[in-house]
């Protein structure tokens, strides 16, 4: 039997890739405009709280800039930053891809169209980092974007993944592990990533914090050409990528 998500899904005409931290988003824009308003009736009508007037005008602007902001990377940003963590792994279009903490499938199914003869393989736990989030979702992005045969999604957690050792040649992950509670956690993931991967097989994860931390655990995996991206404004917060190679020969 669907249910009423599903049928959404099903009726939606183009992908829909999903809103970083909606509800804050969401939040931060009522909270937002209820202050301008307030604030801007507190300049008009009254006389002897000018400076607290002003302070709540400001804090509503404030809010609704964040909120437009992060907005717009979600919307605009995100599909740029996108197309250059992808670039800088040079598929060559027979890879089995992994996406770690997929979401909507942004990542997913743009390397699903770099793979012609590959596959690429998403696994989340589909909390709500990101806005109406679910397996049914993604797997409609990809029906949508004429993918959906070489896209394979997984529920699971990042830090105890449900694959063998080097089933994948590659591996990105996008604002998503900086989700983990932990820094354990953090470095967990990342072990996991490594474990996953293929001798020679490629790594590329951007995020908004803790790239020295998964720079620090992929070096410790002995994992090669370590290397940390300059900052990237095309997202909101802004991000860098980590990229790393695992050497084609045990070291
Ligand atoms: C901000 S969203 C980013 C989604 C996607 N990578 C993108 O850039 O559009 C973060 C994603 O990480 C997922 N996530 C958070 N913790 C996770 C975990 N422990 N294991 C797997 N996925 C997780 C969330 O469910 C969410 O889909």
């Amino acid at each position: 039997m669907s249910t009423q998500a599903d049928n959404t899904h099903m009726q939606r005409q183009t992908p829909d890739y999903g809103l970083d931290a909606g509800l804050l988003v969401y939040a931060m824009f009522i909270v937002g405009l209820a202050a301008a308003i307030i604030g801007f009736s507190l300049v008009l009508t009254s006389s002897r709280h000018v400076s607290l007037a002003y302070a709540v005008q400001i804090f509503g602007f404030c809010c609704l800039i964040l909120a437009a902001l992060m907005y717009a990377s979600s919307r605009f940003g995100k599909l740029r930053a996108r197309d250059r963590l992808l670039a800088r792994l040079k598929l060559h279009g027979d890879e089995a891809l992994l996406d770690v903490g997929c979401g909507h499938g942004l990542l997913l199914i743009a390397a699903a169209k770099l793979l012609p003869r590959g596959q690429a393989v998403g696994i989340d736990l589909w909390t709500q980092a990101q806005y109406d989030n679910s397996r049914e979702a993604t797997l409609s992005n990809a029906a949508l974007e004429g993918v959906e045969q070489r896209v394979k999604v997984h529920d699971g957690d990042m830090r105890k993944m449900p694959f063998a050792d080097r089933s994948f040649d590659a591996a990105v992950a996008h604002f998503a592990i900086h989700n983990v509670p932990s820094r354990e956690g953090r470095r967990e993931a990342i072990r996991e990533i490594v474990r996953t991967l293929s001798p020679g097989g490629q790594v590329a994860i951007s995020d908004i914090f803790g790239l020295k931390l998964y720079a620090d655990e992929l070096r410790k995996s002995e994992m090669t050409d370590v290397e940390i991206s300059e900052l990237s404004f095309w997202t909101f917060p802004p991000a860098r990528t980590v990229t790393a190679r695992k050497p084609s020969q045990p070291v």
